[in-house]
């Protein structure tokens, strides 16, 4: 099949590159020249394990291209997926512009009867949106479906080859067919294919992140109550998450939900929810514990350290909002990092990969460390954010010896708080009060 994909970003980029892999021809558009040009030269600005392999062998099959000329994608191809980005306006509501800006230019560059797919995260009613922008500027057939993206950024080649499902909102039996067969390559274990009308659709992915996000706050909250309760949220977490109508998944207590997909979607959902006259007030709470966990290291470092960090040096561990991506969209590092230096401490920071991210975003504020245990140096505390690898199982003696107080806060659960305690350290993590006690005790 002849696809274009408009926008190459992390979404458009994936897609692109599964979609060839699987051997039809896709020329993916961007308004950015400077990432067409990297692009067509095979560099990729995104960390994402797999992509850039896949791009290189699909560029030389001839499978694949880049291009700054969104008209010449638009009609060269059968099918469009819109992929850009959808930040969110002042109100919280996602932002059309680009996703209407696209439409207008697929609108005027038509020249047969095309299949137009979003992609992007958009709110329910904007398929008709698109297909009206389109419509008002050709007199071709045009069908406007809604296929929303489930991936993981960090299993983004996998999830998009393997996905759990592919929902796709559809118009029309014709596009039923051709995106079924599109599709039909990636579910060959079984996989389904659920096709729906186009609003259900594109409530289905706002209702799937928003729900991962009620268990992310609502297990944050049991993990308030274990903490001043004296109970273990691992044991809470293993019993509850044990019940199969229940599940283990997204179940872990932690420092809250960044990155870029889950603030800007609840907080849209809760926004189409009261527009339309919907009940939003259980994604208020969600977003409300979000916001409160997300201060929690930096608060609770404070307690031990006190409010004046002026000449302190403070570790972190983890940038990334999640392992095995560089992205730091909305990650509880950037809440934890800015209250360390409004408070005057030195921040030398590690991660394996987000650490020219981190530099875009800080500059020179923050110091980085090439290798974890150098950022230890001298650090009153250790903050960790992200759960890489080689964080779990570190040289605990090596920690020891470089810092100046063994005050470790662990946003992550990495640790068995008994054994921290025995190893000399403050061990402070999250919906376990022995540990707080006992740190406590010992700091
Ligand atoms: N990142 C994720 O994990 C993820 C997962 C599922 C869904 N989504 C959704 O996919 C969409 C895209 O997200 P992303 O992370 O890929 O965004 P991104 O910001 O990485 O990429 C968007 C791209 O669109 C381009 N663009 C903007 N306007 C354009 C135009 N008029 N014509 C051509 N290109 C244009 C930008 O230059 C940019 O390269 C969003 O709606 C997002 O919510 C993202």
């Amino acid at each position: 099949m002849k696809i274009a994909v408009v926008g190459s970003g992390y979404i458009g980029l994936v897609a692109g590159a599964c979609l060839a892999e699987s051997g039809n021809d896709v020329i993916c558009a961007d308004i950015d020249q400077d990432k067409i040009e990297r692009l067509n030269r095979g560099e990729i600005s995104i960390f994402e394990p797999g992509l850039e392999p896949l791009i290189e062998s699909n560029l030389e099959a001839g499978r694949l291209s880049f291009t700054t000329d969104v008209p010449q994608a638009v009609c060269a191809s059968d099918i469009v997926f819109i992929a850009v980005g959808t930040p969110p306006d002042e109100d919280g509501s996602a932002g059309l512009q680009h996703v209407l800006a696209v439409a207008r230019t697929i609108g005027e560059s038509m020249n047969g009867e095309k299949i137009v797919i979003t992609k992007s995260t958009v709110p329910v009613g904007t398929a008709n949106r698109v297909k009206a922008e389109i419509e008002s500027r050709t007199k071709h057939v045009v069908h406007v479906c809604s296929n929303p993206e489930f991936l993981k950024e960090g299993a983004a080649i996998e999830d998009f080859m393997r996905p759990d499902r592919v929902v796709l909102g559809v118009d029309s039996e014709h596009a039923a067919e051709v995106l079924r067969d599109l599709y039909s390559p990636f579910v060959r274990t079984g996989r389904e294919i659920l096709i729906m009308d186009v609003p259900s659709a594109e409530i289905t992915k706002y209702a799937a992140n928003s729900m991962l996000a009620t268990r992310i706050s609502f297990m944050n909250s049991i993990a308030q109550l274990c903490e001043k309760a004296g109970a273990d949220v691992n044991a809470v977490r293993q019993g509850i998450g044990s019940d199969t109508r229940i599940g283990s998944s997204f179940l872990f207590p932690g420092i809250g939900y960044g990155g870029s997909c889950f603030p800007k979607d609840v907080q849209a959902l809760a926004r189409t929810m009261s527009d339309l006259g919907a009940d939003a007030s259980i994604l208020q709470a969600v977003q409300e514990v979000n916001r409160r966990q997300k201060r929690i290291l930096l608060e609770r470092l404070v307690d031990r350290l006190g409010e004046d960090l002026a000449g302190r040096t403070i570790a972190v561990w983890g940038l990334a909002f999640k392992p095995n991506t560089d992205d730091m969209r909305e990650a509880p590092s950037i809440v934890t990092i800015e209250g360390l230096l409004e408070r005057g401490a030195r921040v030398v920071a590690h991660d394996p990969v987000a650490t020219d991210e981190a530099r875009h975003r800080f500059g020179d504020r923050v110091e980085f460390a090439e290798v974890n245990y150098d950022a230890l140096h001298g650090a009153a505390a250790l903050v960790i954010h992200t759960e890489w690898h080689p964080y779990r199982r570190p040289d605990f003696e090596r920690m020891l010896n470089a810092m100046e107080r063994p005050l470790v806060l662990d946003g992550r659960n990495l640790y068995d708080p008994d054994q921290m305690a025995e190893r000399g350290f403050e061990y402070v993590s999250i919906g376990r009060s022995a540990a707080t006690v006992r740190s406590e005790g010992s700091g």
